[in-house]
């Protein structure tokens, strides 16, 4: 490199400092000079916007420290935007203030992006800039440029993410210790995993959003957080986490879209993972990305999904994206997107994990079995559990439509003999057509 010429400055402006904003700033001015070196990139700090500018923040100095963030953006001093403010207001119209001057934006705002990704593109379309996002969705994981740049030719056919990791430490916590959901709740919120209001987290609303992203970057259209049908872990019970663990499976939160005939399904859903899947080794607060393609066959991305600095790795290789794209004049690839066909959740078909509890006594078991019949939903096992006068049936099915489940379930519970239906839970299996074989299927 010697007698090369020093790489020119990128000046950059970080809005929020949060823990995220704050390794990010660490890491930016930290060592500016070997990032340089590693990215062939010179980054400057512009200014940090935050609401109390008075408070100091270790490792910002407190002279780039501001508490307009409108005048920030507004600054022709500064190329690049990064936001990390979180939710809609003001980051939205920071955003679109950011882009509308032709800078181009990093976030690692799920919820923005799930709510108005496809305007936000088109605005940074237009300016021909970009809006960069690996850190929205799994943190530290690269899933967002694979699935754009890497992936860009491949017929994906599903991805499955394990993407919550409060919720995954949560139900890693009930299979292993075989407490109930409140008592591993209340670990994740004493270790500082959950929120004291959990509701984003275990009612599965920081998933959607993050499927909403996944599917419309693998499937090449527009979904949004609203599209996706959502059931959190706060109704899994503790008995149905056991006996899966007994029947070789473990319960995890998963984020599914996937192909249906020519349309798309995009869930959040507890579900069964057989054992020997890789996502079942995902455990405790780690994510994981499992995506299936025609010619890619199965591939998986694993790794911190939340903290500090995982997910300021993530936006600071964006940021040496953006930066080298704005030396260059170029912005990274933004693929056409069409409206996505959404499938009904009621056509959507899986195998299915049942638990109903019944009064003991003959004929019931025929009884309930017919009711399946009904439906044409088609039993694959049943285990039997004696509870005194009572038992539990565990129903295991072939695919099945979630209609023809609920339909059955409604049935179920007018029998005399069913005293409850416990777990309803969707299983990953063999007969999932996405799990075929790399150009396989029917
Ligand atoms: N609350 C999220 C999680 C991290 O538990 O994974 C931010 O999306």
């Amino acid at each position: 490199m010697a007698g090369s010429a020093p790489p020119a400055a990128v000046r950059v402006a970080v809005l929020g400092c949060g823990n995220v904003g704050q390794a990010l700033v660490e890491l930016l001015v930290g060592d500016g000079a070997a990032l340089a070196a590693r990215s062939g990139v010179r980054l400057e700090l512009g200014g940090v916007a935050v609401a109390d500018p008075g408070r100091a923040r270790a490792g910002v100095p407190p002279g780039l420290l501001t508490g307009d963030a409108k005048a920030l953006v507004a600054d022709p001093g500064i190329d690049l935007v990064v936001e990390l403010i979180g939710g809609l207001e003001p980051a939205r119209t920071l955003v679109e203030a950011a882009l509308e001057s032709g800078k181009a934006v990093v976030t690692a705002n799920k919820a923005l992006l799930a709510a108005h990704g496809a305007q936000l593109a088109g605005f940074a379309a237009e300016q021909g800039v970009d809006l960069l996002y690996e850190a929205a969705v799994g943190g530290a994981i690269p899933v967002i440029r694979p699935l754009r740049e890497s992936l860009a030719g491949e017929r994906v056919r599903r991805v499955m993410g394990i993407v919550n990791g409060t919720t995954n430490f949560i139900l890693t916590l009930m299979a292993d210790e075989g407490v109930g959901y409140e008592a591993a709740l209340a670990e994740a919120q004493r270790l500082g995993l959950a929120e004291r209001d959990p509701t984003a987290d275990v009612e599965g609303h920081d998933a959607a959003a993050k499927a909403a992203i996944l599917a419309g970057l693998a499937f090449r259209c527009d979904v949004v957080d609203a599209d996706v049908p959502r059931q959190g872990i706060t109704g899994v019970p503790a008995v149905d986490v056991a006996f899966a663990s007994r029947l070789g499976y473990v319960v995890k939160l998963l984020a599914v879209a996937e192909a249906v005939g020519e349309g798309l399904a995009v869930s959040v859903h507890p579900a069964l993972v057989p054992l020997g899947h890789p996502l079942a080794s995902v455990r405790g607060s780690f994510n994981a990305v499992f995506i299936e393609g025609d010619a890619c066959g199965e591939l998986m991305l694993y790794g911190r999904g939340a903290g500090g600095r995982p997910t300021a790795s993530a936006v600071l290789g964006d940021i040496i994206d953006a930066a080298h794209n704005r030396l260059t004049g170029g912005a990274a690839p933004a693929p056409a997107r069409a409206r996505a066909r959404l499938v009904p959740a009621e056509d959507v078909s899986s195998a299915y994990y049942l638990d109903v509890e019944v009064a003991d006594r003959p004929g019931v078991l025929a009884a309930v079995a017919t009711v399946f019949g009904h439906h044409g939903v088609s039993i694959r096992s049943m285990e039997q559990q004696g509870m005194g006068d009572e038992a539990r049936l565990v129903f295991l099915t072939h695919r099945a439509r979630h209609g023809d489940v609920q339909a059955t379930i409604a049935e179920l519970l007018e029998l005399s003999a069913v005293r409850h239906v416990g777990g309803v839970l969707r299983m990953v299996t063999d007969e999932d057509p996405a799990a075929l074989g790399a150009g396989g299927g029917a």
